[in-house]
């Protein structure tokens, strides 16, 4: 299983959510290979921001090293699964598709608890490190019920 998170910057939501679950599998034996990337170059290159370091290193996560790239078209068949954090991103990802079926892949993250209610993560950027634990929450919570949808003897286990 593959599975790429997906949102501005790729220095806060989407590199804590791959940090998240690769703890979350790795702690339930399941082989995924995770990635994040973003859309806006900004921050091309950038470690994640450091309350996103801070937040994740609280719960035993470790993130630093992950550095910040760009979605590409390519990443399509790379993954099996495509999760973005809000709407702009859903839009973004969707312009660089090449077919209807690259977007099969492609879903909020948030709908996997809530099913076609297309929530956003809400990104914690422009707030202090409350949001950030509050952002923490909400991947956490997605990334436990992935963990669900994906665990040993599910169908679509790879
Ligand atoms: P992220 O947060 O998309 O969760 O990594 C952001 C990081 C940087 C910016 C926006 C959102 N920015 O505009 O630089």
């Amino acid at each position: 299983m593959k599975i790429l998170f997906v949102c501005t910057g790729n220095i806060c939501r989407s590199p804590m959510a791959e940090g998240i679950l690769r703890n979350k599998f790795g702690n339930a034996g399941i082989k995924v290979e995770t990635d994040s990337c973003g859309f806006e170059s900004f921050h091309v290159g950038d470690n994640p921001d450091k309350r996103a370091q801070a937040v994740c290193g609280k719960y035993g996560i470790d993130i630093s090293r992950h550095v910040a790239r760009l979605f590409r078209k390519q990443d399509f068949d790379d993954f099996d699964r495509i999760y973005v954090m809000d709407s702009s991103h859903y839009y973004s990802v969707s312009r660089m598709a090449r077919s209807a079926g690259d977007m099969t892949k492609v879903d909020y993250l948030l709908n996997i608890i809530y099913p076609g209610k297309n929530l956003p993560v809400d990104d914690p950027w422009y707030h202090d490190l409350q949001a950030f634990e509050r952002t923490y929450k909400q991947l956490d919570a997605a990334c436990d019920s992935l963990i669900e949808m994906t665990g040993p003897g599910k169908e679509d286990t790879k």
